[in-house]
């Protein structure tokens, strides 16, 4: 499967999907090629039933050190507009299945935008994050100023993005945007069991887990509870709801099937 693909490189195995960001000589730098192949990949996994929970990964010593800065050096307003590259990373906010990022060494920048598109973020010890746009006389442009304060707040999102300073897992931990910080021995292999665990459950909840919780993000407590609502309902049309509460009353384990 990944041979179509340059820029990354994707496998598939025990209802995991892998998505490797494969530029390493470049610190897994983010050209528009590289996201178009990361949407289609992330949208192929959407689709493909066998696949339960997406892991994201760089290859060599980075997660991403960013947009590409080569491309886009000599880049114009207008020529940006019209490209519109960001609605592509829009899509990558519409994958309904669970994303885990394993991030080793840097995160800066776009590799950080890429990063909070994730729903958990596994992070090796030594793992920096930042975004160092306003060193370069610009600022982020998919997503940070705005995902970044939503999930930590105002002041410590202020912080972050106006110095462009780099910022520790333990400070990412602290701070909330990551979930955990691993020994970077065990990254993978951490994330991997975790994505594994995930795999066992009913993926239909966890779809609409995902969406409810990210629809918390953006909307008031009242409309957030009926959004809640009306997808605890829709899970008791599925059959997975049945096996789920059998099992339980039977004193069983479920057998999930998705549907
Ligand atoms: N774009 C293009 N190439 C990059 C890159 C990037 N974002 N980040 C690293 N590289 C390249 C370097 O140019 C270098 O290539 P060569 O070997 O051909 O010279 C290679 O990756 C290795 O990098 P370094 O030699 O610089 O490695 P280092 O360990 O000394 O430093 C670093 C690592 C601190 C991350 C440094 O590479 C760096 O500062 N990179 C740029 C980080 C950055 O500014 N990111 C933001 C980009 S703008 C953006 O992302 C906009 C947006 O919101 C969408």
């Amino acid at each position: 499967m990944s041979k179509e693909y340059e820029y990354i490189v994707v496998t598939e195995r025990d209802g995991l999907g892998f998505i490797e960001l494969n530029r390493p000589k470049v610190l897994n730098a983010i050209n528009r090629p590289m996201v178009s192949e990361l949407v289609h990949a992330f949208e192929a996994f959407d689709r493909n039933d066998s696949v339960k929970v997406i892991v994201l990964s760089g290859k060599g010593r980075a997660f991403a050190a960013g947009a590409d800065i080569d491309e886009m050096a000599e880049d114009g307003a207008i020529d940006l507009e019209l490209l519109n590259q960001f609605t592509e990373w829009d899509r990558l906010a519409w994958i309904k299945k669970p994303i885990i990022g394993a991030v080793q060494g840097f995160a800066l920048g776009g590799g950080f935008e890429l990063a909070l598109c994730c729903d958990l973020l596994f992070a090796s010890e030594d793992a920096s994050f930042g975004f160092p746009e306003v060193n370069l006389g610009v600022m982020p442009g998919a997503g940070g100023t705005q995902r970044l304060t939503k999930l930590i707040g105002k002041s410590r999102a202020m912080e972050w993005l106006l110095s462009g300073d780099m910022f520790t897992a333990t400070q990412a931990l602290e701070w909330g945007v990551i979930n955990r910080s691993i020994p970077k021995e065990l990254l993978i292999e951490e994330t991997e069991r975790f994505a594994r665990k995930l795999a066992t459950k009913p993926p239909l909840s966890l779809r609409l887990i995902k969406e409810s919780v990210h629809k918390a993000v953006d909307s008031s407590i009242y409309e957030g509870m009926q959004y809640e609502r009306k997808n605890f309902y829709l899970l008791f049309a599925s059959e997975d709801q049945k096996e789920g509460m059998n099992a339980f009353v039977e004193k069983r384990k479920p057998d999930f099937k998705g549907k």
